[in-house]
């Protein structure tokens, strides 16, 4: 296994140092024949971790497969992704969760960590086989019904206890279905001028207000998927005050973008939740730095063309976003790289119990990424290692380039490109 020195490099933002890797791990000091990798302005983070990724698998391989998903992963500075279960079939059963973690084996490029069902079929009436989930190859902790939420609060409530046992977590879409059937887009003066049926923010804040009671009742974990709204930050800020044991999540596309853009008509920007208002960006900003919200986490969700060029009301709702994650997080909060690294790794590794992943240091396996802060770049989805092309970001100069990526010490991407 090739050593390296990665020279002069800023880790988390400090004075430029020298990192060795050594049989996948930063060790204290060079070994003979160590490769040099010059790192002169570039920052090192550890590897992000991304909590919410679609990679259509299996069933949708058009739009993106664990291998295609997994390199985009890489290509924008991740080392570890949790995988979301609406997939077809369903991961609802330990056969399909270990089919995904053991595709994501073979591609080799990211750890690939399944999220299970929590009811069968995503249909919201059953608990799906939560235990055999957990006992299977791929040790599933998380369960979501993400697209779905889990609205029968019996079923939720049944769900928090049976994943006690494991210290498992529930990770809620967080959408009370009778308040946005037939919903285009937030509910708001933009829908009103536009005509289109709205998306209320209460539909997020009562589930979530719910959800945090039920886990308080239980005892559980829940984590809140794609927060979106000022209100709901409220919501979360009183229930950790109670020490309610919850965690929450916003997507970058969500701390930059707002409902104005639905005015386009272009279904690019056609996501669940909704883009919201420029109020709701803001508390959003205010709740991740607060620690409010603990991390960023993209719901890269890639569709196939005819899903997405579309009309509006027929396109399906998400956006592609693990190779634009980080330019837009910089882009949001500066260079505050601790918090960037907190937020987009550390928290994420720790919500999802990735003990390989989140932090740096003499001993720890060397997953890593080099971003160079001062290239700025057009987004160009022709370039993407993902198979969708579905970005808002197109033609956008966003700061920041991923530069490498090591997984255990083996390189993933190098000078900015796939090393396989
Ligand atoms: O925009 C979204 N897309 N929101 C979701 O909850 C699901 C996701 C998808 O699977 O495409
Ligand atoms: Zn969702």
């Amino acid at each position: 296994m090739t050593s390296y020195v990665i020279k002069g490099a800023s880790v988390l933002g400090a004075a430029p140092t020298d990192l060795f890797v050594r049989d996948g791990i930063l060790v204290d000091g060079p070994g003979s024949n160590a490769e040099v990798i010059d790192a002169g302005g570039l920052v090192a983070l550890p590897g992000l971790v991304d909590l919410h990724t679609h990679l259509r698998e299996p069933g949708r391989e058009d739009a993106e497969t664990v291998e295609t998903g997994s390199r985009a992963a890489a290509a924008g500075g991740y080392t570890a992704v949790c995988a979301m279960a609406n997939t077809s079939p369903v991961a609802d059963t330990a056969g399909v969760v270990e089919q995904v973690w053991r595709l994501g084996r073979e591609a080799g490029l990211v750890d690939v960590q399944p999220i299970g069902a929590v009811t069968v079929g995503l249909a919201g009436k059953q608990l799906a086989e939560l235990g055999a989930m957990a006992t299977s190859a791929a040790k599933v902790r998380i369960f979501s019904d993400d697209g779905n939420c889990v609205a029968d609060p019996r079923l939720m409530r049944r769900a928090l206890e049976y994943v006690k046992a494991f210290d498992g977590i529930i990770a809620q879409h967080a959408e009370e279905p009778r308040l946005t059937e037939g919903a285009q887009m937030h509910e708001g003066q933009v829908s009103t001028r536009l005509g289109l049926t709205g998306w209320p923010a209460v539909a997020e804040e009562a589930i979530i207000a719910r959800d945090v009671l039920l886990a308080e009742h239980v005892g559980s974990r829940l984590h809140v998927c794609h927060v979106s709204t000022a209100g709901s930050v409220e919501v979360l800020r009183q229930a950790k005050a109670r020490g309610v044991r919850v965690t929450a999540e916003v997507t970058p596309h969500h701390l930059l973008l707002t409902d104005e853009l639905a005015a386009s008509y272009d279904p690019v920007f056609k996501v669940n939740p909704p883009l919201r208002t420029a109020a709701d960006v803001e508390a959003l900003r205010s709740g991740l730095i607060e620690g409010v919200i603990d991390i960023v986490a993209t719901d890269h969700a890639p569709h196939a063309v005819e899903d997405k060029e579309c009309e509006w009301a027929y396109a399906r709702p998400g956006m592609v976003g693990l190779e634009t994650a980080l330019p837009v997080v910089l882009s949001v909060l500066g260079e505050q790289w601790e918090l960037i690294a907190d937020r987009m790794s550390t928290a994420p590794a720790r919500i999802a119990g990735l003990t390989g992943h989140g932090r740096l240091g003499a001993g720890r396996p060397a997953s890593l990424t080099l971003v160079d802060p001062s290239a700025r770049h057009a987004v160009d989805s022709s370039s993407f290692a993902s198979r969708s092309r579905n970005t808002p970001y197109a033609g956008t100069v966003l700061p920041g380039r991923i530069v490498a990526t090591f997984l255990r010490g083996q390189p993933t991407v190098l000078d900015g490109k796939a090393t396989k």
